[in-house]
């Protein structure tokens, strides 16, 4: 197999004449006075600009090109991959081989009605493949399957190599279902125009019915009618004049649907006096909205990341990412979206390439919105677990959403019949310069000396998008050269939005006492009212500090006040370190008056000054529920409880809210594992961390979000023996390619 095919490179094209031409030039180290200018504007003559945009040298605003080529993508079939390290993905060939494998299982053959939920890699046991070194044999090949065959669920373990089938869990000993199939959610789109009453009500509202689209909305679950049936809602939009019909609601109009049957159960249609939202405004597509010419905002001139040299890092045995210290190993997850494995650093003073992190990912999602009402209580999503992260990741779109100077990866899933598919340019990966400082110094005239020194900033972004429906999250990790990882979490796309009779805040109704009708949110446009609800995503993160076993360190800052006359001072704060020993100590409530570090460290490993190696989890704004922990939906969705749990590695224990989310009750969530107390003291030790955002919607959000970001860092702290970027090389105006317009250069 060609081993990089799996990447679609898109940076530049270097022609073998222009590398000739440019190391000439990059290697006679031209004065600075002699800079090379590149006539831009003829891409053709001037491969190092790359640059497929117009360039102009007056601002002028944006139009779509005629011909705009698109960006170059690699185009590969994934036929003949093969997997070449105990962490990747099943292969296409893998998937196929597993559904010829089922197709003769006794399972499948009844001739009862199944389908396949999860088909993805069984990962060895972390010893096994943590011992396993790149020219070893490959560790048995096996594929973790979760079926529905009739109204069962099943868990099955099929071995690639034996053909052997093993059932695992069945039937399933806890409560909830498994993540819907695509299938299933393109399915219940037509269910209810099934149904006569539903073609009524819908007609009744003086809308046509080929301009309704129905919405799967995943309902949790309070109890009796989601007991023992599988259910979806349905909501449904009106599409007609837009294609923002996220905007255009029928409001109060729900349809309980059985998931399994595709049958409509029950339809609650409340809303006939709330208008459906007009079109005007909800436009976001570029090709539709027309700037006016009165419009004195300054066009951005076009601005590009361009690596003349190629990007700094490789994808090795298309999924090991190497780039200045860092290697980890990269494959997209059809829950998770995307999952990092076998993080390390490269030492450079020990020379070694340290663990720092086994297997980091998305666990789950939680987003509950605050309306009790009828058509709304139920909205209280976990998208990993409900919708599948990665099944919702779309492709990225080249140039906008990752720069040109990125590389992709596909993702391979199986569908519900357990044919393989390919999600292409699922996962992007680029270094990034945002014109940040790594470190700097210089020194005042006072002490004489001429000191000027400063490092550019340059990171490695790893990045995915999903689109669960309305709303997009973009994640990122990022990795430093100084050892930190940042994971980041965007929230854009459209908001799930409310119909109401009000167009004017002034229409709002007021009691006697002047206090304002509750309308669970704020109106944002004529007649739509944008819903208060938060937003949790929580990281799992098997941290490994220089191996396995670590502890879990509260540093928590102390106010000591000082002795009468001991000092001027009357207080100071002190760290006070407080090493967790059973997983209840593990469970953190973040507050700005009882502030700490997290650290997770190695008390077998410590510097050359004594201090135990460690990284820590730091937390930047977030938020935490406050919904009642007895509240159905905080049931299933209780780890977020805490903003940091510890628990002691369990290969079992992944998934934030349960293996089996769908309906779940909340007897299989992380809040339910850490108060098993388990000891966590110098252990194999997974981190959870939620990132947590509140969202008052306010009008800037409409007809789209621009996107809100939040993040935290993993940061090594005494990890290293000094600064590890200490040696790290400024930018020389060398080496960095002008690239000008021409009329700017002639
Ligand atoms: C409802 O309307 C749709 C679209 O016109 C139609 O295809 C369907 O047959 C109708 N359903 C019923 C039960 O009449
Ligand atoms: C429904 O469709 C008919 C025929 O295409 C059209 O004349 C009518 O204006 C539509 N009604 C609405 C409310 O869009
Ligand atoms: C591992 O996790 C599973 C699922 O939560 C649990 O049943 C089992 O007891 C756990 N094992 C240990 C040793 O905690």
């Amino acid at each position: 197999m060609e081993q990089k095919s799996f990447f679609r490179v898109i940076f530049l094209i270097v022609t073998a004449g222009f590398i000739i031409s440019f190391t000439s030039t990059y290697f006679s180290h031209t004065p600075s006075s002699t800079t090379v200018v590149l006539d831009c504007t003829d891409t053709s003559s001037s491969p190092l600009c790359a640059s497929r945009n117009f360039l102009f040298n007056k601002q002028q605003p944006r139009t779509i090109p005629k011909t705009d080529p698109k960006p170059k993508t690699k185009t590969h079939d994934h036929v003949s991959d093969t997997p070449n390290h105990p962490l990747d993905p099943l292969t296409l060939s893998e998937i196929n081989k597993v559904q010829s494998i089922l197709s003769s299982h006794a399972l499948f053959t009844s001739g009862t009605r199944h389908a396949l939920h999860t088909v993805v890699l069984e990962e060895p046991d972390k010893n096994l493949v943590r011992s396993w070194q790149k020219g070893n044999p490959l560790l048995p090949r096996k594929a973790s399957v979760i079926a529905r065959v009739g109204l069962d669920t099943h868990v099955l373990t099929v071995d690639l190599s034996s053909g052997l089938v093993k059932s695992v869990n069945s039937p399933v000993p806890v409560s909830g279902y498994p993540m819907m199939t695509i299938e299933e959610m393109n399915d219940v789109t037509s269910v209810p125009f099934s149904n006569a009453d539903f073609n009524r009500t819908i007609i009744s509202r003086g809308v046509n019915l080929t301009d309704v689209v129905c919405f799967p909305i995943a309902c949790g679950w309070y109890g009796k009618k989601e007991d023992n049936i599988r259910v979806i809602k349905s909501q449904c939009f009106v599409t007609q004049g837009t294609a923002n019909f996220y905007m255009r609601p029928i409001e109060g109009l729900t349809i309980l649907i059985d998931l399994d049957t595709r049958q409509v159960i029950e339809i609650s249609d409340k809303g006939r006096s709330i208008p459906i939202p007009g079109s005007t405004n909800t436009e976001y597509r570029f090709e539709n909205l027309v700037t006016t010419t009165t419009d004195k905002t300054r066009p951005l001139n076009p601005i590009s990341i361009e690596q003349p040299r190629g990007p700094s890092f490789v994808i090795e045995d298309n999924h090991l990412v190497k780039w200045a210290n860092w290697e980890f190993h990269l494959k997209p997850d059809p829950r998770a979206g995307l999952v990092l494995s076998q993080v390390r650093v490269h030492d450079p003073d020990t020379l070694e390439t340290r663990d720092v992190m086994y297997k980091g990912f998305v666990s789950e999602l939680f987003v509950p919105y605050m309306d009790p009402s009828d058509a709304w209580y139920f909205k209280t999503y976990m998208d990993a677990g409900e919708y599948g992260f990665g099944l919702q990741a779309m492709p990225l779109v080249p140039l906008n959403d990752c720069p040109r100077n990125a590389a992709y990866m596909d993702g391979v899933f199986a569908a519900a019949d357990g044919t393989p598919f390919v999600r292409e340019n699922m996962v992007c990966i680029f270094e990034s310069y945002a014109g940040d400082i790594a470190w700097r110094h210089s020194e005042s005239p006072i002490t004489d000396l001429p000191i000027r020194e400063a490092r550019p900033k340059v990171t490695l972004v790893v990045r995915m998008a999903a689109s669960v429906g309305n709303y997009d999250y973009i994640i990122d990790y990022e990795f430093q050269t100084d050892g930190l990882i940042k994971a980041k979490v965007g929230l854009s796309g459209i908001l799930m939005v409310k119909g109401t009779t009000y167009e004017n805040k002034n229409q709002v109704n007021k009691d006697k006492e002047g206090k304002e009708e509750e309308l669970y949110g704020t109106l944002l446009s004529e007649n739509v009212i944008g819903v208060i609800h938060d937003h949790y995503v929580t990281f799992y993160l098997d941290l490994d500090v220089d191996g396995p076993d670590n502890s879990f360190v509260k540093v928590n800052l102390k106010r000591q006040d000082t002795e009468p006359g001991e000092s001027p001072r009357k207080s100071y704060l002190k760290a006070v370190r407080n090493v967790a020993k059973t997983e209840k100590d593990g469970q953190i409530k973040i507050s700005l008056y009882d502030p700490s570090e997290f650290h997770v460290i190695n008390s077998g490993k410590t510097t050359r000054v004594g201090n135990p190696t460690g990284y820590k989890v730091v937390p930047r704004a977030t938020a935490a529920s406050l919904l009642d922990h007895d509240d159905p939906p905080q049931k299933r969705g209780a780890f977020t409880n805490n903003q940091i749990w510890v628990t002691p590695y369990n290969k079992s224990e992944q998934w934030a809210g349960g293996l089996f989310t769908y309906q779940s009750h909340g007897d299989d969530t992380l809040a339910v594992w850490s108060d098993r107390d388990r000891d966590i003291e110098n252990k194999d030790i997974v981190v959870w961390y939620t990132l947590g955002f509140h969202h008052i919607p306010c009008q800037e959000d409409f007809p789209i979000m621009p996107t809100v970001s939040s993040s935290f860092d993993l940061k090594p702290t005494n990890f290293f023996e000094h600064n590890p970027i200490l040696r790290a090389a400024p930018n020389f105006e060398h080496d960095l390619p002008v690239c000008e317009a021409q009329s700017v250069s002639s």
